[in-house]
């Protein structure tokens, strides 16, 4: 396995993924009763986007480098605040992957689960998180993970699976994994991720998501360029199991903002479906 999420930090997928996340975590501040976040594929925890890797591809010029200095939609605060706090001097320069979006909202009550397969990238987020003992980081394949930590103690929470997708039987492992964790915790907030290059596999993705026979999947998709290479990330996905209140006319109102900030062209589109409702 290759994979680095280096090459990729902050870059437009990043933006929508994180900006979900946040709002979904804000959403958890709603009771003062604990949650527990579970991290499936966590990554290294924190980017710099001065690396040679990220420098490389310069991936966040069309994502997060956008938002920097710029006006912003209001929904985009508590997202923004967490990249701010990373950049304390100002100017952008490292990237919170999802680890570090997550622990910022994490009250005293709280703690959070994050899993990695690659020891390296695992070792950065032990030196993020040590002493802490609001956060488990453990080397660990993240679809066994979906076994061994659910339904956590606090019974309210938020799972965030955020593969690669390498292969294509990611799909089938992330369906395959949800189908189990959600067995063991139906109440669970899940959040998947995925990449859009053409459309065909994503057609199938979602035909597989609706056989579980889960319920209550609201999809966001956003697509900054046409879907007509399968070479290049031209959009991306989330699916969201058990949304919160809001979280759908929330995305209504930004999603479409986002986009006018995120594309190059006005070839982009973005789109808001339940694709199984309540
Ligand atoms: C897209 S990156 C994660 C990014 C991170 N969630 C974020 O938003 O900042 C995917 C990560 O999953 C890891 N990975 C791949 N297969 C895995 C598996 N089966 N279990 C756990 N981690 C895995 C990769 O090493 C990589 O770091």
């Amino acid at each position: 396995m290759n994979y680095r999420h280096i090459f990729h930090a902050g870059n437009f997928a990043d933006v929508t993924k994180h900006v979900v996340l946040a709002l979904l975590l804000k959403s958890l501040h709603n009771k003062t009763t604990p949650f527990c976040y579970l991290d499936t594929h966590a990554g290294a925890g924190r980017y710099d986007l001065a690396s040679e890797a990220a420098q490389k591809t310069g991936e966040c010029l069309d994502g997060i480098q956008r938002l920097w200095d710029t006006q912003t939609p209001p929904e985009l605060a508590e997202y923004l605040a967490v990249v701010r706090a990373q950049n304390s001097a100002g100017a952008l320069r490292y990237y919170p992957g999802s680890p570090v979006i997550a622990r910022y909202f994490l009250r005293p009550q709280d703690r959070m689960v994050l899993l990695e397969r690659q020891a390296d990238e695992c070792a950065k987020l032990q030196s993020t998180f040590a002493g802490n003992r609001q956060v488990t980081v453990r080397v660990q394949d993240g679809y066994a993970g979906l076994k061994a930590y659910l339904p956590p103690k606090e019974k309210r929470g938020l799972v965030l699976i955020d593969p690669p997708y390498e292969s294509d039987r990611e799909y089938e492992q992330v369906v395959e994994g949800l189908k189990v964790a959600h067995d063991r915790w139906s109440s669970g907030i899940y959040a998947l991720w995925y990449p859009i290059k053409t459309r065909p596999p994503v057609e199938r993705f979602h035909r597989a998501l609706v056989a579980t026979g889960i319920r209550k999947m609201l999809l966001a998709e956003f697509a900054p360029y046409p879907e007509d290479t399968s070479f290049r990330l031209n959009g991306c996905g989330m699916i969201v199991i058990n949304p919160p209140w809001m979280l759908e006319e929330t995305l209504q109102t930004l999603l479409p903002q986002l986009l006018k900030l995120l594309q190059s062209q006005s070839t982009g589109r973005s789109r808001l479906a339940w694709l199984v409702p309540e």
